[in-house]
């Protein structure tokens, strides 16, 4: 990447930016919460409106909108017309109303926060440091489904945000094999196991995961009556012997390896590799840094990291693709297509060596 030609003045300013960004995030935290970017949405643009007559339709006093609409402002979050109305930016707008923007302020706010503080332990150490802001867990994993209601709902929202939307692109392609029975490795809630099922009325899927999220994944499919279609099998793959059996057409891994370390990675993919023959396919779906046609992607992702450095389990990242395609030709498969997935994802289709 080319160096950044910047004045001293702007990189000082940048620098406050980025000193006082917790400040920001706050600020629109508690904007979105008390309704004021609603409000400044619905009724700002005829001439914006005035720190009274808000603080009078929302009962908020003068002084809390004051400090929240100064920095605001000077944040670009919302704008100040010449009569003094308030009215919200295109950021603001953004910030307020975009599911993608939601999603990751409610990850930020809900799960991260917190155990962020505890980030250069986590680095020091290579453990999550910062999870004991959430619960007494090695790992996020074992706790996700013990998690209070409200950090749970913002760590799904995330997950989901960032792979149902590449469910429906992906089912077509998973099926162009045929699979009779689907190893859904990390399977979290089961939504993936119960969208295979209804896409193909003949396939069985077998979930594999911690036995928390086994369990909600294994009611979800009875809550959709595919009690008999859908099993599932206890594993922690950081446990001494982790084992699948055979039996797959298609082993599916879906945002499922980013989880873990190098090591770890190379460990679960050589373990899946024994229980394949030569027709099984080995599907993985991640997004990858180095796979990203903008920018701020690239940065989503990178902030992301941080969260499993500091709270998920202390060793694992967002990875770029040419990371994994190392991983994948040491525990002996080979990769026979590389597809682009939605607007982020990456599916690498590989069968054994
Ligand atoms: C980020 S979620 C991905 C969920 C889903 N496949 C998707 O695409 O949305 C990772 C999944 O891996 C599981 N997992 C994490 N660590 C694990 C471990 N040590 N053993 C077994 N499963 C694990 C988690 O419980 C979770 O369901």
């Amino acid at each position: 990447m080319s160096k950044k030609k910047i004045k001293a003045i702007e990189a000082l300013e940048e620098a406050q930016k980025i000193a006082f960004a917790p400040f920001v995030f706050q600020t629109t935290m508690t904007l979105r919460k008390l309704g004021v970017l609603n409000y400044l949405f619905e009724k700002g643009n005829d001439g914006g409106v005035t720190i009274e007559s808000l603080s009078q339709a929302l009962s908020i006093s003068e002084y809390g909108l004051s400090v929240l609409l100064e920095i605001a402002e000077s944040s670009d979050i919302v704008e100040k017309n010449s009569g003094g109305g308030y009215e919200l930016s295109k950021i603001g707008y953004f910030l307020n109303y975009n599911k993608m923007t939601e999603a990751n302020l409610n990850f930020t706010q809900d799960v991260c926060y917190q155990g962020l503080f505890h980030l250069h332990e986590a680095i020091q150490k290579g453990e999550p440091s910062g999870l004991k802001e959430l619960g007494p867990w090695p790992t996020v994993y074992e706790g996700l489904s013990q998690l209070p209601s409200h950090v749970q709902k913002s760590w799904f929202e995330f997950d989901h945000f960032y792979s149902d939307e590449i469910f429906a692109e992906a089912l077509p392609l998973v099926f162009r094999h045929k699979p009779k029975t689907l190893f859904d490795i990390g399977g979290n809630t089961g939504k993936f196991a119960v969208l295979c099922c209804k896409y193909d009325p003949d396939v069985h899927v077998r979930i594999f995961d911690l036995p928390g999220q086994l369990a909600k994944a294994l009611s979800n499919a009875e809550e959709n009556g595919l009690k008999n279609r859908i099993s599932g099998q206890e594993i922690d793959w950081l446990s001494k012997n982790p084992q699948i059996h055979e039996g797959a057409d298609t082993i599916w891994m879906s945002q499922f390896l980013d989880c873990f370390s190098k090591g770890e990675i190379l460990k679960i993919l050589r373990n899946c590799v024994q229980s394949m023959d030569a027709t099984t396919q080995l599907i993985i779906i991640e997004t990858f840094t180095d796979r990203q046609k903008f920018d701020n992607a690239r940065f989503t992702l990178e902030a992301t990291s941080l969260y499993f450095t500091a709270l998920a389990n202390g060793n694992s990242k967002m990875y770029q693709a040419t990371e994994f395609l190392d991983l994948i030709g040491q525990a002996g498969l080979q990769l026979k297509e590389d597809l682009s997935v939605g607007e982020f994802h990456t599916m690498f289709v590989c069968k054994k060596t």
